[in-house]
């Protein structure tokens, strides 16, 4: 496994060793139950609370605005399912599952769901989610970074078209592929709730975060001791949290730099590609991808077939996305903007740690991989 050139960054990552050394830390040393009252018990909940802190501090909220959750896919949940009295929803026609089903599920509770189509080069348009927000539209949900083409959305522009339009609507950002790569600022539009995932920014699988503006409310979707101010009830997992209040402190702290760098070994791979294999085709423009995320797709070679090849010469991959590896079924994200079926795609997923020289290396693997199967 030395020589593995990981490009599937945006299906999970690396856990980073200081993180797992906190939770670690947290584990063996503060394994008190945060609700306890003796010493062990207020350990464990400074530590959850620094973690709060660092959280909010990465998306430039409140600790107090934090809910701790078991990730991404819960804190999707959470905005989508726990607004109370629901008439009409909008969402982007090229969601991630969490927030696509979940809006699927409203449809079967008699909610009415708009969905938004995204231009082919993989943006929604403020103004199209303007036109969809009705009078009662009492939720719209946007994600900033599409998960497998890696295109930014407009949230910004988006959520102050749709409160301009329904000032009480509720507007949910999932984030969880913009921490870390983008500035989220939750201050710099009128957002009401934001989903964070830990595995995206080299914490440990199984934990996240929802941001949600303070006065903004929701409703739990499990019942129990009251904990995260009775919206997460369920005894704190210390040891995730602290890990994602670290990974999150780091991911910030390193995405000045870090981000440009990406973006630059992102297009060295894209160039060596498509100079090579001029038929290749990539989506997402440039300008609006972010910067971890290459999506390309060559005609006359399946994707999956690319995948097993790329794996056996040391590269990893996903093709379109991981949420589809095991149903093989086209990707609706791919269809909404509009690539034939039978395009085979791949994604190259980046991380901080990602060398030139693995994008080199990777770049040749890709190459030899499509002249082999075309
Ligand atoms: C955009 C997006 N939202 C939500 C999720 C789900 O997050 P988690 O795996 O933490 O549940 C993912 C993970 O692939 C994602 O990419």
């Amino acid at each position: 496994m030395a020589d593995l050139i990981y490009l599937d960054n945006g299906a999970t990552t690396r856990v980073d060793e200081r993180v797992a050394e906190a939770a670690m830390e947290a584990m063996l040393v503060a394994w008190g139950n945060p609700s306890s009252a003796h010493n062990l018990g207020a350990e464990a909940a400074r530590r959850v609370q620094r973690a709060r802190e660092q959280v909010a501090a990465a998306v430039a909220g409140e600790a107090s605005e934090i809910t701790f959750t078991s990730g991404g896919t819960e804190a999707n949940a959470l905005a989508l399912l726990g607004l109370a009295r629901l008439k009409h929803v909008v969402v982007s026609a090229f969601e991630h599952p969490s927030v696509a089903d979940a809006a699927r599920a409203l449809i079967e509770r008699g909610v009415e769901v708009t969905t938004v189509a995204p231009s082919s080069s993989g943006v929604v348009s403020p103004e199209a989610f303007a036109a969809a927000v009705r009078p009662d539209t009492a939720l719209v949900a946007c994600m900033w970074v599409q998960n497998e083409i890696g295109t930014v959305q407009p949230v910004e522009a988006v959520a102050r078209a749709v409160k301009l339009k329904a000032p009480r609507c509720h507007v949910h950002v999932d984030a969880v592929q913009a921490v870390g790569k983008l500035v989220v600022d939750v201050g710099a539009a009128p957002f009401d709730s934001l989903a964070i995932s830990g595995h995206k920014i080299h914490a440990p699988k199984g934990v996240g975060a929802l941001w949600l503006r303070r006065g903004a409310r929701l409703k739990a979707l499990v019942f129990g001791g009251g904990q995260e101010r009775g919206l997460r009830p369920g005894t704190e997992g210390v040891p995730g949290i602290v890990a994602l209040g670290l990974a999150a402190e780091l991911a910030v702290a390193a995405r000045a730099e870090a981000a440009p760098r990406m973006t630059v070994q992102r297009e060295r791979l894209w160039t060596a590609i498509v100079a090579a294999v001029p038929s290749a085709r990539r989506n997402g423009e440039p300008a609006t991808t972010a910067p971890h995320i290459l999506s390309v797709g060559f005609g006359g070679v399946p994707a999956e077939p690319l995948l097993h090849a790329l794996e056996a010469a040391g590269v990893y991959v996903s093709a379109g996305s991981a949420c589809h590896a095991r149903d093989k079924k086209p990707s609706a994200t791919l269809r909404a903007i509009g690539v034939p079926d039978d395009m085979g795609t791949i994604r190259l997923s980046l991380s901080r740690h990602t060398t030139d020289d693995e994008i080199a290396r990777a770049a040749e693997a890709v190459i030899a991989c499509v002249r082999e199967l075309s």
